[in-house]
């Protein structure tokens, strides 16, 4: 809760801060421009690698395959619907992309390192610094008309990333679930979280929104993947090695998110802690309607973990649950819209993360 105070410290001198040095007076909408992986990607994988994710993802909301990884809607969709905006168009959809509302840059499966690979956090930096570039410049060669993001629109966007839960997986598959090896790596994952926001600073950013990462260890995936015993499990049922390294991640993530906070004394930085609010979940399920939490809804094998890597959700023999909102986990990795919803309800009820705030102030 003190940070939280810090937060809004922070935010009134920023707030002060611009006014003096623009004198904005914006009559533009929110925008939202995000970065990160399956957690937050509406539609990248898809567009950018072609990837397709058709049914059963989408069944409860979109009823087809929109490329994201799920039943329904994320976290992020919740966040746009709150905000009165549609729901965000990929960076990478070359067919018809609506950037009224902002612009998304995460593409499942991305990671913070290696670099140049796409589509990386830098990689999607880098697209974001050309995307405002043509934006700008389609602007000027148009005379101002056209759905572009306009400058007021970039520097008074919030800048949004929810990454590192798969720099975290594919660290630990390497070093065969043990925790040193992993640990080492984690302080070079935080360096391009706080690398990509300092690029986006640098580009025009001020308000920024950072997620932290969640409970791996209690994935069902995870835990049908990986033999264990109860010294390898927490007291609810979720691998420790997992969240540990989420917790060390975090507290590194928050660290960092202080430090600048610090050093861009203009900037706002919210450091959002979705771990928590997802580990809250699986502990009392029942308290949110949930039941089963260790279980995947879509997959095959049954109990304990319905997850069989040789039927996953959407291959020859998976099936799916009879009530898809009393699940929270879907295909054992990605959350379902039903928990997504309990996790957006929960952040834009946080008094001092209030969303249309940090959206609104800087205007
Ligand atoms: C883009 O989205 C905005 C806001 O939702 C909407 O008003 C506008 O009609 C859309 N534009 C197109 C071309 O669909
Ligand atoms: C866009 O990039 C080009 C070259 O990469 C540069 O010459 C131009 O000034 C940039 N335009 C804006 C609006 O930043
Ligand atoms: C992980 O385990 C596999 C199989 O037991 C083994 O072949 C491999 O060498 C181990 N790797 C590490 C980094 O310990
Ligand atoms: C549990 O498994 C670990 C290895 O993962 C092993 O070192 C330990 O002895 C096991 N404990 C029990 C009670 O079987
Ligand atoms: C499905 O689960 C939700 C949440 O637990 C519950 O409110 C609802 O009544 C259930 N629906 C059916 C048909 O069982």
């Amino acid at each position: 809760m003190m940070r939280m105070d810090m937060n809004q410290q922070f935010w009134v001198c920023g707030l002060l801060w611009l006014w003096m040095l623009f004198g904005i007076s914006m009559s533009t909408r929110p925008l939202l421009i995000n970065f990160g992986d399956s957690n937050s990607d509406t539609g990248g994988v898809l567009a950018g690698a072609g990837l397709p994710i058709g049914l059963p993802h989408g069944i409860t909301f979109f009823h087809r395959g929109t490329g994201r990884f799920g039943d329904g809607r994320l976290i992020l969709d919740f966040f746009c619907e709150h905000l009165k905006l549609s729901y965000l168009s990929p960076y990478l959809d070359s067919l018809a992309p609506n950037f009224t509302s902002g612009v998304n840059f995460a593409v499942a499966g991305a990671m913070t390192l290696p670099q140049f690979v796409p589509f990386q956090l830098d990689v999607q930096v880098h697209q974001f610094v050309h995307f405002k570039n043509r934006s700008l410049e389609l602007l000027l060669s148009l005379g101002g008309s056209g759905n572009f993001i306009n400058q007021d629109g970039f520097r008074s966007s919030l800048y949004m990333i929810d990454i590192g839960q798969n720099d975290l997986l594919v660290a630990l598959y390497a070093s065969n679930l043990t925790y040193a090896p992993v640990a080492a790596k984690v302080p070079s994952f935080i360096a391009e979280i706080k690398l990509a926001i300092k690029n986006v600073y640098e580009s025009g950013g001020r308000k920024f929104w950072i997620h932290n990462t969640g409970p791996l260890g209690c994935a069902p995936k995870e835990l049908a993947l990986h033999v264990h015993n109860e010294t390898d499990i927490d007291r609810i049922g979720c691998f420790c090695v997992h969240n540990d390294l989420a917790k060390l991640f975090n507290k590194g993530l928050r660290r960092m998110c202080k430090e600048l906070r610090r050093a861009l004394k203009d900037a706002a930085i919210v450091y959002v802690d979705i771990y928590t609010i997802k580990y809250n979940l699986f502990a009392n399920p029942s308290k949110y309607g949930f039941v089963e939490p260790f279980k995947a809804c879509c997959g095959s094998g049954g109990p304990p973990n319905n997850y069989n890597v040789k039927a996953t959700c959407g291959q020859p023999g998976y099936d799916i649950c009879n009530n898809v909102t009393s699940a929270i986990v879907w295909d054992g990795v990605h959350y379902t819209e039903a928990a997504n919803r309990v996790v957006a309800a929960t952040i834009l009820s946080t008094p001092s993360l209030k969303l249309d705030r940090y959206l609104n102030k800087f205007k």
